[in-house]
């Protein structure tokens, strides 16, 4: 398959692990990584190493553990952060160390009590500081969807001339419109010196609106080259970009010409890991790996799945690895559904007594949220019919 490779940044262990009561200690951590290694991930964000003695640990764990994926570490723009970060990564094959700094005029104001050029000053040295360790060094600039274009820009070319190789663009709070979003990447990529020759950009998208995916999305067709997402969209309040769900509209779209490394066989098998070993359940109405994204219950969807499955499906659950489609018998379910799962398991039934038994089912049905196999062979016995 031909198309702009676009990176996956995995953020699940850092971002995603900010969820409040799903912390994993380091042997958790590190079969998620190699579980993300075998995915396909580009860049696996192993921790925040100066914030625990138990972050640093996991982070040189995975460090080791994995070859593939880059390795990255997050640090602010403080020297101890970014020396912290390097150690934790000294067994990284492919280290990376992501550092940066608030721009937006809030951040400057309210966290810093700093001004634009002081904060310029102070991203361009952590990066110089970071680039003494190793090569490959991520910029963040925090809160960029609500810093004004043109001063963010002025940031993004001073750190590429100090080295940065990705600048990536948060959307912190979760705030952008797609539009928006999708603008910012435009401007950065036509007015930052350096993108695509030095540095490639990122985005970063909270969920705070429910938009982290369609920002995401925008930024990519847009001229970002990255994008940092979690599996099952875990992270901080509303959560981060969701990894399955970006994978698979770029790969359900090949018009928009963009590629992923990711196997997208594991994708089921992975949410599956994360949400056991973080105890977070992943709602059945979640896009892509949810218990209900292929499970069919109205009676006109289903008669349409059984006669041909694309009616109703855009994706074959076999491709992210789930066994297969669901027909789940509600009092919404026509006979075209019963019929179905009453053959599946060993009833052939006429037109007279399938007639029969929908009637008898119905009335069942209506008392029930849904009927199981066990309904259907107690409604068999109790209909006088012939099989
Ligand atoms: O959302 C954010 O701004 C972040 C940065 C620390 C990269 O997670
Ligand atoms: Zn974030």
């Amino acid at each position: 398959m031909s198309g702009r490779k676009i990176q996956i940044f995995d953020t699940t262990l850092r971002d995603g692990e900010q969820v409040p009561g799903c912390k994993l200690n380091t042997p958790e951590k590190v079969e998620i990584a190699r579980k993300l290694e075998r995915l396909g991930v580009d860049v696996i964000e192993a921790g925040f190493p100066i914030s625990s003695p138990g972050d640093f640990k996991s982070v040189v764990e995975i460090a080791k553990a994995v070859t593939d994926p880059i390795v990255c570490g997050l640090s602010r723009a403080v020297e101890k952060d970014i020396e912290t970060a390097a150690e934790a990564l000294k067994y990284a094959k492919r280290p990376r160390i992501h550092t940066g700094i608030g721009t937006s005029d809030s951040h400057i104001k309210h966290k810093f009590n700093a001004t634009r050029e002081q904060i310029i000053e102070r991203a361009v040295a952590a990066v110089k500081y970071a680039k003494s360790f190793v090569e490959d060094v991520e910029f963040y600039a925090e809160d960029a969807g609500r810093t004004d274009n043109e001063y963010l820009a002025r940031v993004c070319e001073a750190v590429v001339a100090a080295g940065a190789t990705v600048l990536n663009i948060p959307d912190t709070t979760g705030y952008c419109l797609p539009h928006e979003y999708g603008a910012k990447i435009k401007y950065l990529y036509e007015n930052v010196k350096g993108i695509d020759t030095k540095a490639i950009l990122s985005t970063h998208c909270h969920n705070d609106l429910g938009l982290a995916t369609a920002n995401s999305i925008e930024g990519v067709i847009n001229g970002a080259g990255q994008i940092e997402c979690t599996i099952n969209g875990i992270g901080e309040r509303a959560g981060n970009t969701s990894l399955e769900e970006v994978v698979m509209i770029m790969r359900q779209h090949p018009y928009l010409n963009l590629i992923t490394g990711i196997d997208c066989k594991m994708l089921y098998p992975i949410s599956q890991l994360v949400s056991e070993k973080m105890q977070m359940f992943v709602q059945p109405n979640k896009a892509i790996v949810g218990a209900n994204a292929f499970a069919h219950s109205s009676g006109i969807h289903q008669d349409g799945v059984i006669k041909n499955r694309e009616t109703y499906e855009i994706i074959d659950p076999a491709d992210v690895g789930v066994d297969q489609s669901l027909i789940v018998l509600t009092a919404r379910s026509g006979r075209a559904a019963l019929a179905y799962r009453a053959h599946k398991i060993g009833y052939t039934l006429t037109k007279d007594a399938l007639d029969e038994v929908y009637g008898q089912f119905l009335i069942v049905a209506d008392h029930k949220k849904e009927i199981h196999d066990t309904d259907i062979h107690e409604l068999m016995r109790n209909v006088n019919i012939e099989l």
